[in-house]
Parts: C-alpha cells; sequence; structure tokens
C-alpha cells in the first residue's frame, strides 16, 4: 500500500487579495474552515479604516495571517505570493487591471499552483456582446485570464451567477436589499431562468476547487439545481413565505434600454448593473447554455456533499 507523502498531505496555503471585501471576507473564513492555512493580502492603509481593521484583527483571531503588501509595491507582492501554494483574487471591479500586477508577481514567484482571479460572476468570456458599460468589466475581466494564461499560471475560474445577497435579497429590484412586501418590478416577462447563489456557498465551492485536479484550468459554474428560478417563481415563492400577494408590474424591455442609454445621470456603476440586469433577465445568459463537461464542470456536481442555501431557505430569513 502507499501512503502520501507529507508534503501532499499538507493543506495548500491560501492568499487573499481583497479579503476584506464583500465576497472576500466569505473566503477567508471558509479558508479557514477547509483548514487551509490562510494568509490575508493587507494594505498600508488599512489602519485608518476602522471597518477593515476590525474585520482583519477578527481574522487573525480566527487564525489567519495578516500579510502586509501593496500593488504598487511589486516587492512586497513577491513576498506575499511566496508565502503560499494559491492565490485568490476578490478584487474589485473598479480595480480589476490591478490584478495584472499579481499576476506578474505570480509569474516571477513561479511557485503558485492554482489562482482564482476575481471573477465570480457571469462568465466574461460568453459576453463579448455586453451591453455598454458592463463590457468593459468583462473585457477586463478577460484581460486578466489572458494574461493568466499567457504567463503559464494554472487557474480555475470562478462563474457563480447572481450572489444572494445583491440579487436575491431585495428579489432584484434594484439596490434593495431586503425584500418588499408591497410591489416587485418584473423585468420583461420575468420567465427567463437565474441562478441565485449565497455568498457563503459560492466560498465553499470556490474553495474546494484549489486542491481539485478535476479544476485545473477550468470554468467552474455554480448552479445549485433548486435555485434556478426565474424571477416570477422567486417572487411567488416570498409571496407564500410572507403571505401577502405583491403587486408585479412589469418594465418592457425597450423601456429598459431606453433608461440605460439616454439617462446620463447615472453613475457608472448604476449604469454597469442596469446592462447586467438586462443580459440576465431580459435575455436569459445566464441559464442559455449548457455547461460542456470538459473545459467546464458544474460545482455541484463536482462537490454534492456541500450543503447549499436553496433559495427557499434564504428567503426564509426575512419574515
Ligand atoms: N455575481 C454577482 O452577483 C457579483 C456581485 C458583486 C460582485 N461580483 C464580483 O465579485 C468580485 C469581487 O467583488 P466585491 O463586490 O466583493 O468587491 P469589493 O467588496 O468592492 O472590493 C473587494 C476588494 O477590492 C480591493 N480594493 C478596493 N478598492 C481598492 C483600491 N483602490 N486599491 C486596491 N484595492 C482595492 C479591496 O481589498 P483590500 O482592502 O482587502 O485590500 C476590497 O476589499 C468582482 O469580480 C465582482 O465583479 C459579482
Amino acid at each position: 500500500m502507499t501512503y502520501p507523502s507529507e508534503e501532499m498531505r499538507k493543506p495548500s496555503r491560501v492568499l487573499i487579495a481583497g479579503g476584506t471585501g464583500y465576497l472576500g471576507k466569505n473566503l477567508v473564513k471558509a479558508s479557514l474552515a477547509q483548514g487551509h492555512p490562510t494568509f490575508v493580502l493587507v494594505r498600508p492603509d488599512f489602519v485608518s479604516n476602522i471597518h477593515k481593521a476590525q474585520l482583519l484583527i477578527s481574522f487573525k483571531q480566527a487564525g489567519a495571517h495578516l500579510v502586509e503588501g501593496s500593488f504598487d509595491d511589486h516587492d512586497s507582492l513577491i513576498n506575499a505570493v511566496k508565502k503560499v501554494d494559491v492565490v485568490i483574487s476578490t478584487m474589485a471591479e473598479n480595480q480589476l487591471l490591478q490584478q495584472l500586477k499579481l499576476v506578474r508577481a505570480i509569474k516571477e514567484a513561479g511557485t503558485i499552483k492554482r489562482f482564482l482571479p476575481s471573477e465570480f460572476g457571469m462568465d466574461p468570456a460568453r459576453m463579448e456582446h455586453a451591453k455598454e458599460p458592463a463590457n468593459v468589466i468583462f473585457q477586463q475581466k478577460m484581460a486578466v485570464r489572458h494574461a493568466t494564461e499567457a504567463a503559464g499560471i494554472p487557474y480555475t475560474y470562478i462563474s457563480a451567477n447572481c450572489f444572494a445577497g445583491y440579487f436575491l435579497a431585495g428579489l432584484a429590484q434594484y439596490n434593495q436589499f431586503v425584500p418588499p412586501l408591497d410591489k416587485a418590478v418584473i423585468y420583461g416577462e420575468g420567465n427567463h431562468k437565474v441562478i441565485w447563489v449565497d455568498e457563503g456557498d459560492i466560498a465553499k465551492y470556490a474553495i474546494k476547487t484549489i486542491e481539485d485536479p478535476r479544476t485545473i484550468n477550468k470554468t467552474i459554474y455554480i448552479r445549485p439545481p433548486l435555485n434556478i428560478l426565474s424571477l416570477r417563481e422567486v417572487v411567488g415563492m416570498w409571496e407564500k413565505l410572507c403571505g401577502r400577494v405583491l403587486d408585479k408590474p412589469t418594465i418592457h424591455e425597450e423601456d429598459w434600454l431606453i433608461t440605460m442609454q439616454q439617462d446620463k445621470s447615472m453613475t457608472f456603476e448604476t449604469r454597469v448593473a442596469m446592462a447586467i440586469f438586462y443580459h440576465i433577465f431580459f435575455k436569459g445568459e445566464l441559464t442559455n447554455f449548457d455547461v460542456d463537461g470538459k473545459e467546464q464542470l458544474e460545482a455541484t456536481q463536482l462537490y454534492p456533499q456541500v450543503e447549499y442555501t436553496s433559495v427557499e431557505r434564504y428567503l426564509s430569513r426575512f419574515v
């Protein structure tokens, strides 16, 4: 009988860049929970931000190692990257190209076994046709992919579909993060299937992939079967849970497009969100393709032991 060497049995050491962010904090927790020595890249300015400072100290108390580093200091990135086997980035959407510096450091270090860049949404490789200005985000995510692949860095791309906190909690009502009790606007017919995923679950699946040889150089889609539901189905589920019937006015695709293109008073972030809503809710682009099982794999099939949060269970917290 052969036994894995001591080296093989050691859990991978993980560095998270963006660990204080909305998704990143979930990855720090999942990495620690799955037994990985976990390092969080800490930018020098964290001391002046009370939320970050307290979150980072809580990570430290939970067993994470804080590593100071800056995207403007190449040597500090090399130093951080050399401490680990796996690098996960959850950089903010307005900082995606900063990751090119991280890719350069990973290439130079030459020891990283897996890199997960900041993706976690719609698959950018499928979104060449995306409406402005969401196309910029997808193009930047593709630029990071191209740099990663050109550098020969082993990668896994996670396509996580709709974050529950952003989309499900407010029944996809823009900028609303608890379910409404009176009215829910329906986009178009509201019948396209959408995929809603709890952020803690996204983090669990992402961490599962990092040592899995099946996921090397693959795109992993997270498609929990119970959570593939149209907006109308989700609103109906909420109506049952809260015991009320909501007013459900519809917005037509043409009207949405006109607002998107003509209302110049909206911020860049709002225009990005409107374009993403368009592709998800009016065009059904989270579910209009099959995962091919070769270059693309599905997370709940790879890791059936993970108990994910169903849409119903997620919404029931608001009753
Ligand atoms: N599928 C969905 O529904 C969905 C929803 C939202 C986001 N996403 C995706 O998830 C990924 C992470 O997004 P997020 O919302 O979690 O990000 P976030 O909270 O906005 O930011 C994540 C991290 O980016 C870093 N950052 C922000 N500004 C910076 C700056 N000026 N210089 C250097 N670093 C800076 C910070 O890292 P530190 O302070 O820790 O260094 C921050 O914690 C993105 O790729 C985004 O597209 C998907």
